[in-house]
């Protein structure tokens, strides 16, 4: 059980606003997240520019930036605080690599195969490990979440 209870993680899932443009999509899209993961938190969210540009700080000077951030602030999108063995890189693989139409030839089953549109608006976030994911949990969620990880991470764990 120990042993078990080490690999917990949580991370977090963001459904872009691509995606939240339809209802049915984000209802079939979240009956998919709760079969995989324990949902811990739900937020709907707008973000200011100055949000934007803060969460995707580390993008800052890529080509492709000013794109992210008025497409993440185009709409109100849906974070989620997934939990489960190994979530950080579970939802990773599910959610499928950043370019949905390359997606569609080697991975069809994930989510940005199934559900994205362009590089940019490819409909998913997933944080990229669990530093990132204590990072942007308190970012989305508030520093209440900061601890979330180090229950999981910490060699006392369990
Ligand atoms: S990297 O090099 O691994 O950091 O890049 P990657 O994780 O693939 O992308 C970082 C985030 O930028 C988004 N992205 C893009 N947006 C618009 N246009 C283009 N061409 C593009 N390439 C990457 C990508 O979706 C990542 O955002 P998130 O929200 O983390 O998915």
């Amino acid at each position: 059980l120990r042993r078990v209870r080490a690999q917990w993680e949580t991370t977090l899932a963001l459904l872009k606003p691509d995606l939240l443009a339809d209802a049915a999509r984000v209802r079939a899209v979240e009956q998919e997240i709760g079969q995989q993961f324990r949902v811990q938190e739900r937020r709907q969210i707008a973000w200011t520019r100055a949000q934007a540009e803060a969460f995707y700080a580390e993008h800052q000077g890529r080509p492709f930036f000013g794109r992210l951030v008025g497409y993440m602030t185009s709409g109100p999108f849906v974070a989620l605080a997934l939990a489960g063995p190994q979530a950080v890189s579970q939802w990773r693989k599910t959610m499928g690599g950043t370019r949905p139409v390359q997606m569609r030839v080697r991975n069809p089953a994930s989510l940005r195969a199934r559900f994205g549109l362009t590089d940019t608006r490819n409909s998913f976030h997933g944080s990229d490990s669990a530093e990132t994911a204590r990072r942007e949990l308190a970012f989305l969620f508030g520093d209440s979440k900061l601890d979330r990880n180090w229950e999981h991470t910490s060699p006392q764990a369990g």
